[in-house]
């Protein structure tokens, strides 16, 4: 029986190779659309390393409207397109936010001009939890206020999450729509041959905890425990990657069975919360590897805590997270290893 077709955009990045291995292990046809600005081609060795298959690349900007049209039309009956394809770096965003605006807000523009063309109907969105801002209470549920985002990476997310919502609303409309509220992405493939590639000095705290492990970095700093919580520290949801991609299965199933609203939006987390220092001790008890670390300032527009309430994913999405903190970071351990043995 032939594969269902689904586009993922930004396929060959963090989330979306590890997408692409869950959608083809469930039986759909993934075809990737990348243009490299944010991830490695190597990404795709290790997702046919792990698949045995080569799955079909597309070297565009999902900016190019020309360049997606031809990738609609030669590959035919897609059927639905996870769209990851976006520049994520909070500070960076501040520092360029007509890139970041043009970029994420521009790309998913032109997808949907070019998905109505062609009667693609069924799109998951890659949100992120940083459209609650700074919460008033925990855990957060979808139904919690979205806030001024505080940063230009952060109100794009808003403001494609709010297309979104006018362009299904619309009378004409044929799309259909999950937005996923990712929380804090860690962890690698089991098979480390796929995980976190971060270009330069990682800004996020896992890859950062392992390249100091692994001796890249000198010291990890932990961001400020000053803060209103049990130690100190900031609070995040820490979900394996392999979960999250799984939950694009789940939402691309519900949108092609057609059982959900026109737009619906689920948070993806583990429902636990952890702090900076708690990370740090469970990933010295997962990998018995003791880590250097200072405690600095606090750093600047950082939420003091966040995690999420998985009610509506559990119930309604049917999808829930398996792996420990421990087993997402001793995965994350194994990944840094295999990059330091493949240099
Ligand atoms: C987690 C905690 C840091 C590095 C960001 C984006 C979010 C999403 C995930 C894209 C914080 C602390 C970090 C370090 C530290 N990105 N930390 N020392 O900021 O929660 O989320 O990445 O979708 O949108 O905002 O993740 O990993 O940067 O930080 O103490 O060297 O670790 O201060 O408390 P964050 P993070």
């Amino acid at each position: 029986m032939s594969r269902t077709k689904i586009l993922v955009t930004g396929g060959a990045g963090y989330i979306g190779s590890h997408a692409v291995v869950e959608l083809y292990e469930a039986g759909f046809q993934p075809v990737i659309i990348d243009n490299f600005v944010n991830s490695r081609e190597s990404a795709l060795d290790g997702v046919e390393s792990i698949l045995g298959v080569k799955v079909p690349l597309h070297r565009i900007d999902c900016n190019d409207a020309e360049a997606l049209r031809a990738v609609f039309a030669e590959e035919g009956n897609v059927r639905g397109v996870i769209h990851f394809a976006a520049y994520k770096a909070v500070g960076e965003s501040i520092e360029k936010p007509l890139e970041y605006y043009q970029n994420n807000v521009g790309s998913l523009l032109t997808l949907l001009t070019v998905m109505r063309e062609f009667g693609v109907e069924a799109l998951v969105f890659s949100s992120s939890c940083t459209v609650y801002g700074v919460p008033e209470a925990l855990p957060v549920t979808e139904q919690t206020p979205t806030k001024q985002a505080n940063s230009p990476y952060g109100a794009t997310k808003q403001m494609c999450e709010d297309i979104l919502r006018d362009v299904a609303a619309a009378p004409a409309n044929k799309l259909r729509t999950i937005l996923l509220r990712y929380f804090n992405p860690i962890g690698a493939h089991a098979s480390a041959k796929i995980g976190e590639l971060p270009l330069g000095v990682p800004q996020n705290l896992v890859p950062y905890v392992t390249q100091t492990a692994a001796g890249i970095r000198e010291q990890l700093t932990i961001n400020g425990d000053t803060y209103d919580t049990p130690d100190g520290t900031n609070i995040r949801d820490y979900v394996h990657v392999v979960d999250l991609a799984k939950a694009h299965v789940v939402a691309v199933q519900r949108l092609l069975a057609g059982t959900g609203e026109t737009v619906e939006t689920f948070n993806v987390g583990t429902g636990r919360g952890n702090s900076v220092l708690e990370v740090v001790q469970a990933f010295e008890r997962a990998t018995g590897v003791k880590l250097n670390y200072r405690i600095g300032p606090p750093r600047p527009g950082d939420v003091p805590a966040i995690y999420a309430d998985v009610t509506k994913s559990v119930e309604i999405l049917g999808f829930q997270t398996s792996a420990s903190l421990e087993e997402a970071l001793a995965s994350s351990w194994k990944w840094q290893q295999h990059l330091a043995d493949s240099q």
